[in-house]
């Protein structure tokens, strides 16, 4: 393996999606030209964060290979996606990238034991010829998760905890041994006090299996706890990337500095917290259909630029931004932090 040998390359995609009516729709960019690598020698923990409907499921589903991007292409250990053709070659590819959704009860069957669902998957993969070497592997990916077969094994999901469920996912997501793991929402439907013991799962993947991590979450105060890099999405559009430390600790662009003023001390406002933004569901498809930047209708920043042109990627202060404030990489004078509670929704 060489330094710098890409795991993931995402290519400029774009998901562009037919809403409306046959006659009277139109076009929805729900990923909007978003490219990032992440590496073989160094397994981090990549977040991609963003209000509701910002177009992070959909990306997901790209790199699932659940879904073609409309433009741009995705290369997973140098592979583009798009040759993936033969049932064999998906299986060898769904080894390596494996998913965690934000439903646990949606992944595991009501009616089948826990242990069963695991072994399946074990033998699936090719991990295990027979039921007793499969149970042998799922007893280890459950103690990566601090679970253990016995513990599990004759249960029906619904009599674990959204806790200790969502442990099983993750341990059912290791079975086949992945080089990635695609976590979408993993703890939004579990316990405020769980989260981090989830998130810290993830932490350790990265430190003890390295295994990369792509965490989609709304939950900043997580993403900002395990995360290397964070990617802020703003309806389809990647609007600053880079090392957490720099876009969530001196983050630039005006929407990355709206949403980290609103990140829960004390977690438990949590969720009214993100309310607020949530809401703004009723200008998604007005927002989307922007031509310049998403974000022009609600940035106290905002200038006559920012309507009409999509702002380019640049390099500024250690992460790349989509900014006008920022142009040809030059400080604003007025860019000052963004005020809260000043949506203006134009
Ligand atoms: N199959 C589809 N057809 C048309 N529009 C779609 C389709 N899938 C998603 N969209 C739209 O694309 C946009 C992005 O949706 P997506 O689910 O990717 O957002 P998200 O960031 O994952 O949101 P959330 O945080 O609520 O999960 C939304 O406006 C959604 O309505
Ligand atoms: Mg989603």
């Amino acid at each position: 393996m060489s330094a710098n040998e890409k795991l993931l390359d995402v290519d400029h995609v774009t998901v562009s999606f037919h809403i409306g009516s046959f006659l009277a729709g139109g076009q929805l960019v729900a990923v909007n030209d978003v490219t990032f690598a992440l590496y073989a020698d160094k397994p981090e923990i990549y977040s991609i964060a963003g209000e509701s409907g910002s177009g992070k499921t959909t990306l997901a589903n790209v790199l699932l290979h659940d879904l073609e991007p409309t433009e741009g292409k995705v290369t997973f250990e140098g592979r583009d996606l798009s040759t993936l053709k033969s049932r064999r070659d998906s299986m060898q590819f769904m080894a390596k990238v494996q998913p965690v959704f934000q439903n646990p009860f949606e992944t595991f069957s009501p009616l089948r034991r826990v242990e069963e669902y695991l072994v399946e998957t074990a033998m699936q993969f090719g991990r295990a010829k027979n039921r007793r070497d499969a149970a042998k592997v799922a007893d280890e990916a459950l103690h990566q998760v601090g679970l253990s077969l016995a513990e599990v094994s004759r249960r029906y999901p619904h009599e674990l905890s959204g806790g200790q469920i969502q442990r099983v996912s993750v341990a059912r997501a290791l079975i086949p041994n992945p080089r990635l793991i695609l976590a979408d929402e993993p703890v939004s439907m579990v316990d405020a006090s769980l989260r981090m013991a989830i998130v810290n799962l993830f932490k350790k993947l990265r430190d003890e299996q390295k295994v990369s991590v792509i965490y989609i979450t709304h939950d900043l105060a997580t993403a900002y706890y395990i995360s290397d890099r964070i990617a802020i999405m703003l309806r389809g559009v990647v609007v600053e990337s880079g090392p957490v430390e720099n876009v969530l600790g001196n983050p630039l662009h005006p929407y990355t500095q709206l949403l980290q003023e609103s990140v829960p001390k004390p977690a438990a406002t949590e969720r009214e917290q993100w309310a607020q933004h949530i809401e703004l569901g009723s200008t998604e498809v007005r927002e989307y259909g922007r031509l310049g930047c998403k974000y022009a209708g609600r940035c106290p920043h905002v200038m006559d630029v920012c309507k009409t042109k999509v702002p380019p990627e640049q390099e500024v202060e250690g992460r790349t931004i989509r900014c006008f404030l920022y142009n040809d990489g030059a400080m604003p004078e007025t860019a000052s932090p963004v005020q809260t509670g000043n949506l203006e929704t134009a």
